[in-house]
């Protein structure tokens, strides 16, 4: 449990935090949201102890942290991950000593580092790049393995400031799926700040708008998109439905060359079980043309994008209603 109580954070006259008091529950991801400027990244550098609240308290359970010094303040930073936007990788060391260096700042023997390398390369799918350079890595690969880095020192808390603001959305919503199921695998808490309500409603179960330095909502996202809101709150909101979030059976007919590979794509960027209800492959002129009919559990925003997806593939689908 994370807990801030009336922290404030002023920066030359600008209220950046403004008496913020809010609970983080452990074991969820909880999105930080908000307009450009709203106070977000101030937020995270205080919960993170980067920084130091001119007012207010923070604990972590029921320790007061904001205070820690020297030895105490480094072995808590220890137990916290971060993720940035641009990555904060260093470009003149390959992945491998990317993800070894807090371990080697943190003098950890040689053997140790190279095993819990392989160990964190192996749980963002990038083993086989573990020579690689940075620069040679695409933007989400870089995030990949910005995020083993943070898990280095197997972290309770692991903040993303704006993690996939600079991803295309199919990278974003890979990005995210690994989050998730990273917090899930290791019991974390992930602290997602995003100014993003795609990244709210794909993977938060809570979320807290800030505005001006304040939190103005505070609730599950069911919730969120449940009631009708006013002011900032409805500004944020109101580009997407409630539908968004929900899941739903939905049962799709397809026809064209769909093969196990796409099918698998699917289950695996939609985060989602694909069921064959029926299918079958049959040759026409040499080309073969499969009919399959498939069951997904998904919101109706990812399955328009499903569709799009499949379509540019010239996969043709209907949308059977059961
Ligand atoms: N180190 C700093 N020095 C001066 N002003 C700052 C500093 N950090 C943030 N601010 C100001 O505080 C406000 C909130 O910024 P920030 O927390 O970065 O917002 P967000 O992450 O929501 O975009 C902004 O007006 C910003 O200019
Ligand atoms: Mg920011």
């Amino acid at each position: 449990m994370i807990t801030l109580r009336n922290i404030s954070k002023n920066y030359e006259g600008v209220q950046a935090v403004d008496d913020i008091s809010l609970k983080i529950h452990p074991n969820t991801v909880h999105g930080i949201m908000g307009r450009s400027g709203a106070g977000k990244s101030t937020l995270v550098r205080l919960m993170s102890l980067l920084e130091c609240p001119d007012n207010g308290e923070v604990f972590f359970n029921d320790c007061r942290v904001d205070n820690l010094k020297g030895k105490a303040l480094r072995e808590r930073r220890r137990q916290l991950g971060m993720v940035f936007q641009n990555f904060n990788l260093f470009l003149s060391r390959n992945v491998f000593s990317n993800v070894a260096y807090p371990l080697e700042i943190a003098g950890v023997d040689k053997r140790s580092i190279q095993n819990r390398v392989y160990e964190l390369l192996d749980l963002v799918e990038l083993s086989s790049k573990i020579e690689y350079p940075i620069n040679r890595l695409s933007g989400g690969q870089k995030q990949r393995i910005a995020i083993a880095r943070a898990l280095a020192h197997h972290p309770k808390i692991l903040f993303c400031d704006e993690a996939t603001s600079a991803l295309d959305p199919q990278t974003t919503l890979t990005i995210l799926q690994l989050i998730k199921d990273i917090q899930n695998r290791m019991n974390l808490t992930v602290v997602m700040i995003t100014h993003q309500m795609e990244v709210v409603k794909e993977i938060c179960a809570f979320v807290s708008i800030i505005d001006n330095g304040k939190v103005i909502k505070n609730e599950s996202v069911q919730n969120l998109f449940s009631f009708p809101h006013t002011g900032t709150a409805h500004e944020l909101i109101s580009p997407l439905r409630y539908s968004d979030v929900i899941l739903k059976k939905q049962r799709l007919h397809l026809v064209g060359n769909t093969t196990e590979d796409i099918l698998s794509r699917l289950a695996k960027i939609y985060h989602t079980n694909v069921n064959i209800v029926t299918g079958s492959i049959r040759s026409v002129n040499n080309k073969s043309v499969s009919n399959f009919i498939i069951e997904l559990t998904i919101s109706e925003g990812t399955l328009n994008t499903i569709i799009a997806d499949l379509r540019s593939q010239k996969i043709s689908i209907e949308v059977l209603h059961a």
